[in-house]
């Protein structure tokens, strides 16, 4: 293979990422207002394991970007967290102590020449606007992400380049509580995510629109989960299947974003949810000319889905998919397979469907339960993990796929979304567990070794003359 130091450019963007209430902590402090993030996880969790500490980036800033610094990161991709800069979630009142903290984080960065890459919404909508008009599920909400946006752009803009407006708006929509919307019965929880959905698609078309329109500098996207399918084995009706998971979960939020159409398979989703006349004409016209510039993927591994009963593409019910283990791939703990060759063709699919678009991997990651051995965590499977995804990566790039960015899931250990502190990302380990705070000093892992001299090699070590 020709041109291998040509690969990864000059200036890619290796970076890392987390978000913000899974690393602050001080959730309840400084000035900070109550998220649906705060709630979920003090209702699901024991009180150690909540935000109120998560793993204490809050009081450890500057030890943190020094160790972004050590790692040699080009980026570094973390969210704001709404209420810490909004504690109502509308303009009603600013906690300049929260403002104050993202301009010393960014100041930081950049004195270090490390690129933000500045998430909006990672999961942590206001609890006020649940409260006040049933958050994403109102017109309402579309307005107070506008003015949020607004602000953090009039803010930050001129120290952050690369914006994303909402993190897996997907993921929410098939997980609602995530966003504060709950009910007992579920056609109408199903009716309300999904009205939810047209709100955040229309509330981030405003954004990328007044984006277009006034800091044409700027770079906006999504952060779309691409659930990449498998389909169970190669009868036609399975591989189908996985391709209507793709369209109906990922593409039809892709498409909005990039193409700025509703696509038949949400126009369907609508249509059995009863709420296909929700979106106004208005809205329709605003998500023509507000399209993103760039796209962030999340991406760890590939699914295999088989069929449950009878399926109609026309009328897909989720209930008629199973996800089952595929034989051939390793799989986490937690059932996140192994498969580093799936990036490739998941890449390959995204540039055939938006050519030459520019993509930046936002989330991909291996998670493990680990422990500390004399100051030492040895993460040789995650090594392995970074070392086949980064590969996969390089040929996607010879492939001729734009990708400009990486940043592994996570920089550091963090609260996971859904299993604490037991499901581990980080290449920095937290001495901390579920129930204990203990000393939370920081320890690299093996693959924050490893993942340092790939960025020092511009990924050229990886990338050998026989592959
Ligand atoms: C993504 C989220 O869905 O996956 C992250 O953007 C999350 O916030 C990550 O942590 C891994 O999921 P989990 O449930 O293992 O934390």
């Amino acid at each position: 293979m020709k041109n291998i130091d040509a690969f990864f450019q000059k200036n890619f963007l290796w970076g890392a990422s987390t978000s913000a209430f899974q690393v602050e902590g001080a959730a309840y402090s400084h000035g900070k207002g109550v998220s649906v993030a705060d709630i979920r996880t003090k209702k699901k969790n024991d009180v150690q394991m909540d935000t109120t500490v998560s793993v204490d980036h809050y009081n450890h800033l500057e030890e943190d970007v020094q160790l972004m610094v050590d790692l040699g990161l080009k980026a570094y991709r973390f969210s704001i967290n709404w209420t810490r800069v909004l504690p109502n979630g509308d303009l009603s009142k600013i906690n300049d102590e929260g403002v104050q903290f993202y301009h010393r984080l960014l100041d930081l960065l950049i004195k270090n020449n490390i690129e933000p890459i500045v998430t909006m919404f990672h999961f942590d909508f206001p609890y006020a606007l649940v409260e006040k008009y049933d958050g994403w599920v109102s017109k309402n909400a579309i307005e107070d992400f506008y003015a949020y946006a607004s602000f953090l752009i009039k803010e930050f803009g001129g120290k952050v380049r690369y914006w994303l407006t909402i993190n897996e708006q997907n993921v929410m929509v098939g997980q609602p509580e995530i966003l504060g919307i709950e009910d007992e019965n579920k056609t109408e929880l199903y009716r309300k995510s999904q009205i939810a959905n047209i709100n955040m698609c229309v509330a981030q078309a405003k954004v990328f629109k007044l984006v277009r329109e006034k800091y044409p500098d700027l770079k906006i996207g999504p952060a779309v989960s691409y659930i990449t399918a498998l389909p169970e084995n190669g009868e036609s009706q399975n591989v189908l299947l996985a391709k209507t998971v793709e369209d109906m979960f990922s593409f039809s939020l892709m498409d909005i974003s990039l193409r700025g159409n509703l696509p038949k398979s949400l126009m369907n989703v609508l249509e059995e949810a009863g709420i296909e006349n929700y979106i106004s004409d208005e809205e329709k016209s605003i998500l023509k000319e507000g399209t993103a510039n760039y796209l962030a993927v999340n991406w760890y591994c590939t699914t295999t889905f088989k069929l449950k009963g009878s399926f109609d593409p026309k009328t897909p019910q989720l209930e008629n998919l199973e996800i089952v283990k595929n034989p051939n791939l390793d799989y986490t703990k937690w059932n996140w397979s192994f498969d580093p060759i799936g990036l490739r063709y998941a890449m390959q699919q995204l540039n055939d469907r938006y050519p030459n678009v520019e993509i930046i991997i936002t989330e991909c990651g291996w998670s493990e339960e680990e422990t500390l051995e004399d100051g030492q965590v040895h993460d040789s499977k995650r090594v392995s993990y970074l070392k086949e995804h980064i590969k996969q990566l390089g040929l996607s790039i010879y492939d001729g796929v734009n990708i400009i960015g990486f940043c592994p899931w996570s920089f550091i250990d963090l609260l996971s979304v859904n299993d604490g502190m037991e499901k581990r990302y980080g290449l920095v380990y937290v001495d901390r567990d579920n129930f204990n705070k203990k000393t939370l000093n920081r320890y690299r892992k093996d693959s924050f070794y490893y993942y340092k001299e790939v960025i020092k090699s511009n990924g050229k070590m990886i990338l050998s003359k026989d592959d």
